[in-house]
């Protein structure tokens, strides 16, 4: 028992591990990183303020905030040799192949520099890949439009680096819109760290081997493609497209309810949530600021609205507990702000990648943790004897 919660015994026998950065109670529909509510930080913080928590364990003092931003500023860029390593790839090429390749590359380039024993040096790669994050999307993204790539400006922030990267061009100043940076930064602080979900579990099995941080970090945005983990923000924002009007939605919502069909509402239900996913709260209310603000409407907002509320009234998704995740929304705000579908899951990796790194250091500088090596229940045959191939 600490503080306001119980914890089930039971749910302790199944634990992958102990992990003090992310608490959920997936009944309640609490989000807390290092203590603090989702809500709170979302509303009141800064994406570098909430990845100084989840690094350090504490909020930064204004100096210590200052610093913190002044490291990660000056590790934006990224050798020159990468960005040959980008012409590789074909000019469609998914933003999140070109993050895998990447992310998986900066090993051959920081290997040999990054004892992962000292302490100091996993905090500078740390520091190194959430800062390379936004440089490495920007580039995918002008890559895969053919513009040229920018590189970051250090007396822009972190978020505003990232917008002026991505639709900045050299022709001309590219003027930060403070209502899309606020909403971005905060996008990217609902996304940061999400207990031992697919991706961070992912980057924990590969790094208990000792494999250098920036290989697993690639590993955790492998995981993190998937339809049903972070690539569901793209199919969520196709599915509203999809569904195109209201009128529609009954049969989506039935085409969800039946069993011979594989189709999913993509953006609802989760693992863990059998309450409301509390980041989709923020996300659509985030919704409506950036539309008010930039005096924008979409239909497709609409669509999700009116598919939340129709949903929400059906047993099954109620039985079920289906309700709608961090995806459902986020999509609508990042088609405004003018990004692809198709970089929206790129958007997740870049904001994940601090709670990543946060997980990835906690494991490692345990000085108990061993090499994660999952059991199974074996389904296979019993014994038998070999028969040589004349004889079958
Ligand atoms: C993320 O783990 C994390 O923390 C992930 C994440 C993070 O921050 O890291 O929160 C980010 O990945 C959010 C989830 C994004 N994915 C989607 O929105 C894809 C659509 N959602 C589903 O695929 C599903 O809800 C999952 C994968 C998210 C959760 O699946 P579960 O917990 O394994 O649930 P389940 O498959 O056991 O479903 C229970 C029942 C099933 O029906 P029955 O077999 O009991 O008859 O609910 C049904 C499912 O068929 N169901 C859905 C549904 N999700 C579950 N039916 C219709 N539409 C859906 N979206």
């Amino acid at each position: 028992q600490t503080g306001a919660f119980t914890y089930d015994p039971g749910f302790t026998s199944t634990a992958s591990c102990e992990s003090g950065l992310t608490f959920i109670d997936g009944d309640e529909g609490v989000l807390l990183h290092r203590g603090y509510p989702i809500g709170q930080l979302a509303e009141q913080s800064s994406f570098m303020e909430v990845s100084y928590l989840l690094l350090n364990g504490e909020l930064p003092s204004q100096a210590e905030l200052a610093k913190f931003e002044n490291t990660i500023t000056r590790h934006t860029m990224l050798h020159e040799q990468l960005a040959t390593f980008y012409r590789g790839f074909r000019r469609d090429a998914h933003p999140m192949a070109v993050m895998c390749g990447v992310v998986g590359a900066l090993s051959a380039f920081y290997h040999d520099s990054t004892d992962i024993t000292d302490p100091q040096q996993r905090m500078i790669a740390s520091h190194r890949l959430i800062a390379k994050m936004p440089t490495i999307a920007a580039m995918a993204y002008k890559y895969s439009v053919g513009q040229p790539f920018l590189y970051p400006k250090n007396d822009l922030s972190y978020t505003g680096n990232f917008l002026r990267m991505t639709f900045g061009v050299p022709a001309e100043e590219y003027e930060v819109n403070p209502v899309v940076e606020k909403a971005l930064d905060r996008i990217f602080i609902l996304h940061a760290d999400h207990e031992q979900n697919a991706s961070t579990s992912t980057v924990r099995l590969a790094g208990s081997s000792g494999a250098n941080p920036f290989a697993c970090i690639a590993a955790g945005i492998a995981c993190l493609w998937g339809p049903a983990h972070g690539g569901a923000n793209e199919a969520a924002l196709n599915m509203l497209h999809e569904i195109g009007r209201p009128e529609r939605i009954p049969e989506f919502i039935a085409r969800a309810k039946d069993k011979n069909d594989p189709f999913r509402l993509m953006g609802f239900g989760h693992r863990v949530y059998k309450n409301y996913d509390p980041r989709a709260t923020v996300m659509q209310k985030t919704v409506r600021e950036v539309f008010a603000s930039l005096n924008v409407s979409d239909p497709v907002f609409e669509v999700a609205l009116q598919l939340e509320e129709m949903a929400l009234k059906d047993d099954y998704f109620v039985e079920k507990k289906l309700f709608p995740n961090v995806d459902f929304y986020s999509g609508v705000i990042l088609s405004a702000i003018g990004f692809p579908t198709t970089m929206f899951t790129a958007l997740f990796a870049l904001a994940r990648t601090v709670g990543w790194v946060a997980q990835w250091n906690e494991m490692i500088s345990d000085p108990e943790q061993k090499i994660g090596r999952p059991r199974q229940l074996y389904t296979g045959p019993t014994q038998r004897d070999y028969v040589p191939v004349s004889q079958r």
